[in-house]
């Protein structure tokens, strides 16, 4: 299956955060190499001042990168609270083992851009709502630990459900927590890499980052007819058929897009 290119908004925030804690980082230095020459200050004496430095130096590089607000508390604490758990005396082991978990459960995060959350009920019913009477064939791309299907699969017993997961941990559990459901089927994967021209429904419950790739995975593969549902996040610039207002806490919206017709392919997918 050819790959679709990913957009620059897509794109691994890893580096930029790499390179705001680096210069954090060459900004210490720099002051400490300034410091030693000009004074007799121990700029070292005290490590929680220089990764305060650090982190500040961090957290407005990233300001000026125009990084998501949330990086900002991530890069002025990093340093500082590293410097003070490493005071705490913890067993390397358990940073390994709190890293693993957090891989097996995010799986690519930084990549993918989409964390783990998961469809509440109401919203799943309120998706039940929208399927039609006749059977039809629906797959939850990035299906979590499966919560969303089993609540599918038992409303609608004469409709098949297909879930793809790609972190091992989620994965694990939805295989487990619907074995006893004949009509869901949940594999290990890339749903980047699912055909969807057999799906009636599309259901995606994703972040803003891959929405523009996914329009035009849906607009290139999914027959006409068939329904893309983006769970909170609109594809930007496209009408949606119709949003259903979910009455629950956070105020959950549901996008709906009828796939028209075949659009002729984009230049990039040209054999
Ligand atoms: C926000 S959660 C939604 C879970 C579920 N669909 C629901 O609505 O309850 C998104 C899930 O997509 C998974 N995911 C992200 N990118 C993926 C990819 N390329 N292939 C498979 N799964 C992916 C994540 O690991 C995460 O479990």
């Amino acid at each position: 299956m050819r790959k679709h290119p990913p957009d620059r908004s897509e794109s691994s925030p890893f580096a930029a955060a790499l390179l705001a804690q680096a210069g954090g980082v060459a900004t210490v230095l720099v002051l400490a190499f300034a410091l030693t020459q000009t004074t007799q200050l121990g700029f070292w004496q005290f490590p929680l001042v220089p990764a305060l430095i650090q982190g500040m130096a961090a957290a407005l590089i990233a300001l000026w990168q125009r990084a998501p607000r949330w990086w900002l508390p991530i890069h002025l604490g990093f340093a500082p609270l590293a410097v003070a758990v490493h005071g705490l005396d913890i067993a390397p082991g358990w940073f390994l083992a709190a890293f693993v978990l957090s891989l097996l459960i995010f799986w690519r995060t930084d990549q993918s851009r989409v964390p783990l959350y998961l469809s509440n009920r109401r919203t799943a019913v309120a998706l039940v709502a929208q399927l039609p009477a006749a059977p039809i064939k629906l797959i939850d791309l990035g299906c979590g630990t499966g919560s969303l299907l089993r609540h599918l699969a038992k409303a609608r017993p004469d409709c098949r459900f297909v879930g793809i997961e790609h972190a091992p941990l989620p994965w694990l559990l939805a295989r487990i927590s619907t074995r006893g459901l004949a009509n869901v089927t949940v594999r290990r994967g890339d749903f980047w890499q699912e055909p969807l021209g057999s799906y009636d429904f599309v259901y995606a419950f994703l972040s803003p980052a891959p929405m523009p790739r996914l329009w035009r995975k849906a607009c290139a593969e999914m027959a006409p007819g068939a329904t893309l549902v983006s769970n909170s996040f609109a594809v930007p610039d496209i009408e949606p058929a119709s949003v259903v207002e979910v009455t629950d806490r956070r105020a959950t919206r549901l996008y709906l897009y009828r796939i028209r017709k075949r659009r002729a392919a984009p230049s990039f997918l040209a054999p």
